[in-house]
């Protein structure tokens, strides 16, 4: 296949509104890469409280900055257990990343602008040969604003809520369904609000309110949009 032809997929949306699973089922039809940038702002969190960041002025990032300078990310195809693993420098932190001590503090990195600018720079970096689904905030907006195909997730409260009670629930977390509820509202809010690059609809991106809709409902969707792109420029994606 030309490598021109691939495209480059961003999803972006509210916290628990299914853009991972939607992404990841994407990436495995089309055989693209899947990049988490969530997963990105985690890595950098847990390098922050690694590095006690939070245990002084978090706003002094300057002594945070040479670690910052020499991070770099991998997203790498775990056969046996059929996911896409991150390492940060070489370590797999997939499991750690996704600790209540991260999700906790994510929301402050994310709000730091050599951060942001940073994680901007090494996201542009993994979609320069194209072929990739990518996942985060604002991605559509300020990451690629021109890619081919966009797509905003949003979903009720309550469902959104569910979903991830669901799933810590599985993981054997002990919480409750309204401490899960209160902790997306909170992160909707910071990151809806913040300064630079908050979670923003653009335009031209497809809106998925999948409240009511299955996966396969959403991957139609998707696909019909994929194919209509592909139709009227006469291209193999
Ligand atoms: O998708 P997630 O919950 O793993 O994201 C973790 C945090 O990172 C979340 O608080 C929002 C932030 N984030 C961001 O600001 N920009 C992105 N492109 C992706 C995530």
């Amino acid at each position: 296949m030309n490598q021109n032809h691939k495209i480059i997929i961003a999803i972006d949306g509210y916290s628990s509104s299914g853009k991972s699973t939607l992404a990841k089922k994407i990436s495995n039809i089309l055989k693209y890469k899947y990049i988490d940038t969530g997963a990105m702002y985690r890595g950098i969190t847990l390098l922050a409280i690694r590095n006690r960041i939070f245990d002084s002025d978090l706003w002094n990032i300057r002594n945070f900055m040479p670690v910052l300078r020499d991070v770099h990310f991998k997203f790498i195809w775990n056969n046996k257990l059929n996911k896409t693993d991150i390492f940060l420098n070489e370590e797999n932190i997939q499991s750690e990343i996704r600790s209540l001590k991260v999700t906790k503090k994510v929301s402050l990195i994310a709000q730091i602008p050599e951060i942001r600018e940073k994680l901007t720079i090494i996201q542009k970096n993994f979609g320069e040969e194209k072929g990739i689904v990518m996942d985060g905030r604002d991605i559509g907006y300020s990451v690629f604003p021109k890619s081919e195909l966009k797509i905003f997730m949003k979903g009720s409260i309550e469902v959104r809520s569910f979903r991830r009670y669901l799933d810590l629930q599985k993981k054997g977390e002990k919480v409750s369904y309204e401490e899960v509820k209160k902790n997306i509202i909170h992160r909707d809010i910071l990151d809806t609000s913040r300064k630079i690059s908050p979670l923003k609809k653009s335009i031209d991106s497809l809106e998925i309110d999948n409240t009511y809709l299955s996966i396969e409902d959403q991957l139609n969707l998707v696909f019909q949009l994929i194919n209509r792109i592909k139709k009227n420029n006469q291209i193999i994606i």
